[in-house]
């Protein structure tokens, strides 16, 4: 990102100023001026002035709704020393600013400093702010980490049977939840968790470092979150969902499922502007694994990723699945970099997830030095017990425009199959150049759609050719065909 912190600061200084009692000196001032200007303006027409034109203009210049009344951490007791603990802190601060919430609600003021606190929950109508140089730091201990019923549509903790540990920041059935700050950081010390998760110490599944479920219009907003114990950001069966420039960090390798973000069942989410450098999916859109997501029933649906700048050395930039049982629709990805990964873009799945991946744009893409540019595959067989490998998945009307970029092995890896074949792709201005392999480079198996205009390494012989004009230049013969190397 390129904010210099002095803009920051200047933010900081300004809303410092937006105290309880300046708010309400200009509510005063805004009711004032604008009775003044009624006057000033009916005073002069005062024979055209009906009984409803005071309605119609006040409601043009009415006060703004109120304001969220501020809180600092300190004030319930915090110390941000690394050490104590202050989980009693952000409780306390939370249940005053539930209280609020009828009034506009809270703002949660988080100073300059580390705060150690093991998971708490927001509530509605809050503001979560983290000054700059404000650090929230997760307890390692797990005995903290309190312990929740599986995800309905996962039916499992996904690692483990059973239940599963909560977020670190966690919160349900909420409404108008902004999370936002000077670039405070949320940090979930998920080292430990990693090692104990590879040292099979584990019981439960690892909590995501934050997670609404069931919610509905959310910001969050100008932090950054690192090294998650596992995915980082969880946004749930949640509605109108604004994520913007965030940052996201962990390790790029022995950091497992630190996914950055899992829009998983929402639809209205907007994720721009973001740097996302994490030890596997940067993003990952679900919906649901299997039986229980095929049962739950919720897709993910109009989703819009923009301005993201991705690294994923373990999996890849942006995906799609594997649980996408509740079905995938309506997704824009645009203006995307995905630099030094193993694959750009990826849209998994396999028999037994049932759902649909459909109506999926990508443009203006960059491809960086990966292994694989674009994958679909179709045989991600990682299963609950019960599943039913007739609840075949349908993936269709996937668009690939403006893909460029560079050092990349293959750039088009399809692998549909016969149960799962893949339709309608189509591929518009592509030009990636090669590392170094001549063969392999576009591989399509049981793939229907088209390739339009200049693209580069030619089309699998799977796609009807067009031309720029959109006239029609050679039908496929064959969609089956295989050209599949796995040997890179
Ligand atoms: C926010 O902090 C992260 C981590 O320190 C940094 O990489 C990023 O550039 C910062 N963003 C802004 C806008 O300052
Ligand atoms: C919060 O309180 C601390 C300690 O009293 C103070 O240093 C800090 O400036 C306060 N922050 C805000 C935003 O009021
Ligand atoms: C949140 O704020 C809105 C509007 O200010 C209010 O109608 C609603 O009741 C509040 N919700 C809660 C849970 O306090
Ligand atoms: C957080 O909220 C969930 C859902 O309401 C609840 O089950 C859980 O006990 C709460 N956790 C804490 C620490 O209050
Ligand atoms: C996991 O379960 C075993 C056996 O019940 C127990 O000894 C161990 O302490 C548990 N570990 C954790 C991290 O909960
Ligand atoms: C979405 O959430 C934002 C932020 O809370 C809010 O301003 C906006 O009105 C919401 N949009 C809809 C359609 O409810
Ligand atoms: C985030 O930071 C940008 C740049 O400083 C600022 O324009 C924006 O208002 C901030 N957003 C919030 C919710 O504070
Ligand atoms: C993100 O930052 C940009 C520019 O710095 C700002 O215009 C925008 O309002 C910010 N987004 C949010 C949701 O704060
Ligand atoms: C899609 O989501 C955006 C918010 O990201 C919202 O503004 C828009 O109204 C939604 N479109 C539909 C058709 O619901
Ligand atoms: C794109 O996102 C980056 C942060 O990753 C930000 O610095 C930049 O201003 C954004 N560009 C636009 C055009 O919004
Ligand atoms: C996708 O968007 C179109 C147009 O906005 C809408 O008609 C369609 O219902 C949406 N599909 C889903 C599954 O939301
Ligand atoms: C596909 O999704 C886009 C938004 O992502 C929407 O505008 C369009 O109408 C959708 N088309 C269909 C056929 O659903």
């Amino acid at each position: 990102m390129v904010e210099t912190s002095s803009g920051w600061r200047s933010q900081l200084q300004q809303n410092n100023r937006s105290l309880m009692g300046l708010l309400t000196t200009r509510r005063a001032l805004v009711l004032v001026l604008s009775v003044v200007g009624f006057a000033l303006v009916f005073g002069w027409q005062a024979t055209t002035v009906d009984s409803t034109a005071f309605l119609r203009w006040w409601s043009v210049v009415r006060p703004e709704p109120l304001m969220r009344a501020e809180f600092n951490l300190t004030d319930f007791g915090g110390v941000g020393d690394g050490k104590t603990p202050n989980t009693g802190a952000f409780e306390r601060a939370v249940e005053a600013i539930s209280k609020l919430g009828e009034k506009g609600g809270g703002q949660l003021n988080v100073p300059a400093g580390l705060w150690l606190t093991a998971p708490f929950n927001l509530t509605s109508n809050m503001t979560l702010f983290l000054a700059e140089g404000a650090v929230i730091l997760g307890i390692e201990d797990e005995n903290y980490w309190q312990l929740m019923p599986p995800l309905p549509s996962y039916g499992y903790g996904r690692e483990h049977n059973g239940p599963r540990y909560g977020s670190l920041i966690h919160g349900q059935n909420l409404k108008n939840i902004i999370i936002t700050g000077h670039n405070g950081t949320i940090n979930g010390q998920g080292q430990s968790w990693w090692t104990k998760y590879k040292n099979k110490l584990l019981n439960y599944t690892r909590g995501p470092l934050v997670q609404l479920m069931w919610s509905k219009d959310i910001v969050i907003s100008n932090i950054t979150l690192r090294d998650s114990p596992f995915w980082t950001l969880h946004p749930y069966d949640c509605k109108n969902v604004t994520i913007s420039n965030v940052t996201i960090l962990a390790p790029v390798h022995g950091a497992p499922n630190t996914d950055g973000i899992d829009p998983d069942s929402c639809a209205d989410v907007l994720i721009e502007n973001c740097y996302i450098s994490v030890g596997d999916d940067a993003v990952a859109i679900k919906s649901g694994w299997d039986q229980y997501g095929i049962a739950y029933g919720r897709p993910s649906t109009n989703i819009t990723l923009r301005n993201l700048t991705v690294r994923s050395e373990v999996s890849a930039g942006i995906s799609i699945g594997s649980e996408m049982s509740g079905g995938v629709s309506n997704v824009t990805v645009e203006n995307l970099i995905v630099w030094k990964s193993r694959r750009g873009i990826r849209i998994k799945t396999a028999p037994g997830r049932g759902g649909y991946v459909r109506n999926i744009t990508y443009q203006n893409v960059t491809l960086d030095n990966l292994r694989v540019g674009i994958v679909i595959k179709t045989d991600y067989n990682e299963h609950p017990v019960g599943f039913n490998p007739k609840a075949l998945p349908t993936i269709e009307n996937i668009s690939f425009s403006g893909i460029h970029g560079q050092d990349v092995r293959v750039p088009v890896r399809i692998h549909g199959s016969e149960e799962i074949p893949i339709k309608d792709v189509s591929f518009r201005d592509m030009s990636v150049g090669l590392s170094y392999k001549k063969k392999h480079v576009f591989q399509c198996s049981f793939v229907e759609g088209r390739a339009i205009g200049s693209i580069f390494p030619a089309p699998c012989e799977n796609l009807d050719i067009y031309d720029e004009q959109g006239n029609l230049v050679k039908r496929s013969v064959s969609q089956n065909s295989t050209d599949i190397d796995y040997n890179i």
